[in-house]
């Protein structure tokens, strides 16, 4: 460091007091920002998989030049949440973002200030760690969702369903007692005391009820259902880690019946650069090059399923109701393999439809309901659920 600067000193015309003076602000500056370290590099790893520094475009933009184009502030702040500074307006942000087909580039909130500007000075310096024998400071980066592999939300899933198998295998137990307790009371008469045949029986009875009930209920339903797909393809990944918007994928989900299931070409906006990832390392990313190469599509196995009679439309929920993906599918973005966590049922649907509340005023989707709007401005009513704009009829849902 002291070495660089000695030489830049003699490249400059020392003289006089302006010399001087140019000479402090260089030193003062250069003591101000924040020295450069090792630990650049190692958060610049994970840039690598959608920007070089002087070797071109891949997913983002080639980053040589960079720290010129834009104030430190404004990069700081893009690095951190570009999503943000698109949503809000900011033109610059919008401007490349539009550029880059819309892909959103990935937030990083666990990067300290100092620890992007760190990374930005690394990319001025061409990707190289300046003054390679300075002290290393100890990467402390902090530990990401990356490395937590069960979140709370895919705990809470594998705990409902042991609960369910439980029961069945408690179910299966007292039956076998029922039979026992049975056979001694008729035949072996080995207990004295009856009424301790009468409580196994009585409770067994029980339990196998509630089991079957469930089991009942339950059928064709598939409540928990997580089936294993083609493709290890994680929403935690995608829609968690790199925040990318639900909508970028299922980009059918506010204009139709359907959600719809993006094609590989999709995937393939990232992937033609993004190679490998952090845990399947090449192997389930070369799926998709697969894929397009025999030009035929993913085998995704379905996951939410309604029976044939029923009528739902994801446009009338989500763009209409303005509900938000996760109160039907759950937190999604925290699942490595995606489950149906809600049973599905009509109960659920009625349920929803009897308790929640559409922004009826000013809408003009309900302008028709004329006796409902009278019904509020003179104060009979508060609200209005679903159930009372047809919500509860038959023919809604059933063709
Ligand atoms: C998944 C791919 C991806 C990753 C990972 C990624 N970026 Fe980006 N980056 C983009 C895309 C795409 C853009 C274009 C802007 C947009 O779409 O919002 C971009 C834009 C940028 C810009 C603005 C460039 C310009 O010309 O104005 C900077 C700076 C930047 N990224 C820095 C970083 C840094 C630093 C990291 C690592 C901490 C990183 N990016 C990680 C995809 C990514
Ligand atoms: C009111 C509840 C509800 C909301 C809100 C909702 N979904 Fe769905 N979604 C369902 C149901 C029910 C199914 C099963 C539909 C079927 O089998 O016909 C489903 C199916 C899907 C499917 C499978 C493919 C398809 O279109 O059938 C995807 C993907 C999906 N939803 C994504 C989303 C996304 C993304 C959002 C948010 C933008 C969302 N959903 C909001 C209830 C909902
Ligand atoms: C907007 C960009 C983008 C799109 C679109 C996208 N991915 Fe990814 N994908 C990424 C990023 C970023 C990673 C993380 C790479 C890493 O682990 O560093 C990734 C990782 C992966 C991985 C490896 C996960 C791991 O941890 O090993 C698989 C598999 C994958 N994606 C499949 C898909 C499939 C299938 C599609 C299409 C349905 C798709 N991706 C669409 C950006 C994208
Ligand atoms: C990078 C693309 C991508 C993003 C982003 C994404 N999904 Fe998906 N989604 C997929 C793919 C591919 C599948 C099919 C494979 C699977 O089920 O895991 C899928 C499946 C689903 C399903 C199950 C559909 C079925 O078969 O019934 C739901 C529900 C869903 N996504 C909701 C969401 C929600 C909610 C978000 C935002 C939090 C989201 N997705 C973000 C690509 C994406
Ligand atoms: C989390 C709440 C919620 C759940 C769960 C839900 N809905 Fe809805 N539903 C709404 C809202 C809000 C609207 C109002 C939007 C509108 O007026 O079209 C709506 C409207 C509807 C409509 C149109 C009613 C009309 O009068 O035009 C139908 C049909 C419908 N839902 C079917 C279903 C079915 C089928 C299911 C179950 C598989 C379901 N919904 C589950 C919230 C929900
Ligand atoms: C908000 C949507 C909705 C409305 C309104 C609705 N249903 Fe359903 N209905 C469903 C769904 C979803 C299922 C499938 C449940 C399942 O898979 O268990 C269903 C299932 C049924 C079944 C099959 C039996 C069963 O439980 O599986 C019958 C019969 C039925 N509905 C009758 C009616 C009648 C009669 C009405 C009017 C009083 C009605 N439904 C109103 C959503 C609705």
């Amino acid at each position: 460091m002291i070495m660089n600067m000695y030489v830049t000193v003699k490249k400059l015309p020392v003289k006089g007091l302006t010399s001087f003076l140019f000479l402090f602000f260089i030193l003062l500056s250069s003591l101000s920002v924040h020295a450069q370290t090792a630990e650049a590099a190692k958060n610049f790893a994970e840039c690598r998989a959608c920007h070089t520094i002087g070797g071109g475009r891949l997913v983002g933009p080639d980053l040589k030049g960079v720290t010129e184009k834009h104030s430190e502030k404004w990069l700081v702040s893009f690095i951190r949440n570009s999503q943000e500074m698109v949503k809000s307006g900011d033109k610059e942000a919008v401007k490349i973002f539009n550029e880059y087909s819309k892909i959103p580039m990935p937030s990083h909130p666990a990067l300290s200030d100092a620890q992007i500007k760190d990374i930005l000075l690394y990319i001025k310096n061409g990707g190289k760690v300046a003054g390679a024998g300075q002290a290393k400071e100890k990467p402390n980066v902090k530990k990401t969702e990356a490395t937590e592999t069960v979140s709370a939300v895919e705990h809470n899933l594998n705990n409902q369903r042991e609960g369910r198998n439980n029961l069945g295998i408690t179910a299966l137990i007292m039956g076998i007692l029922m039979l026992l307790s049975l056979i001694d009371l008729i035949f072996t008469h080995y207990l004295k005391a009856k009424w301790v045949h009468y409580i196994i029986v009585l409770s067994g009875l029980w339990v196998v009820g509630e089991w079957s009930y469930d089991f009942a209920t339950s059928l064709g339903r598939q409540q928990y259902y997580q089936p294993d797909q083609p493709i290890w393809f994680s929403h935690k990944v995608h829609a968690g880690q790199n925040q990318i918007d639900c909508e970028y994928c299922h980009f059918t989900a506010e204009t139709s019946m359907h959600a719809g299931i993006p094609p590989a070409s999709v995937c393939m906006n990232c992937h033609s650069q993004v190679k490998q990832g952090k845990r399947t390392g090449k192997k389930e990313i070369a799926k998709i090059y697969a894929a397009i190469r025999k030009n035929k599509p993913i085998k995704w196995v379905k996951v939410d399923n309604l029976p044939d009679f029923v009528y739902f439309n994801h446009e009338q929920h989500v763009k209409v109701g303005k509900l938000d993906c996760k109160e039907c599918h759950g937190d999604v973005a925290q699942m490595d393999q995606i489950a149906q966590v809600n049973d599905l049922s009509m109960g659920w649907c009625l349920d929803c439809h009897r308790k929640h509340k559409v922004q009826f005023v000013n809408n003009k989707f309900y302008a028709q309901y004329k006796a409902l709007h009278d019904k509020l401005k003179a104060g009979k009513i508060k609200d209005v659920t679903v159930k009372m704009v047809g919500g509860e009829d038959c023919q809604k849902c059933h063709y």
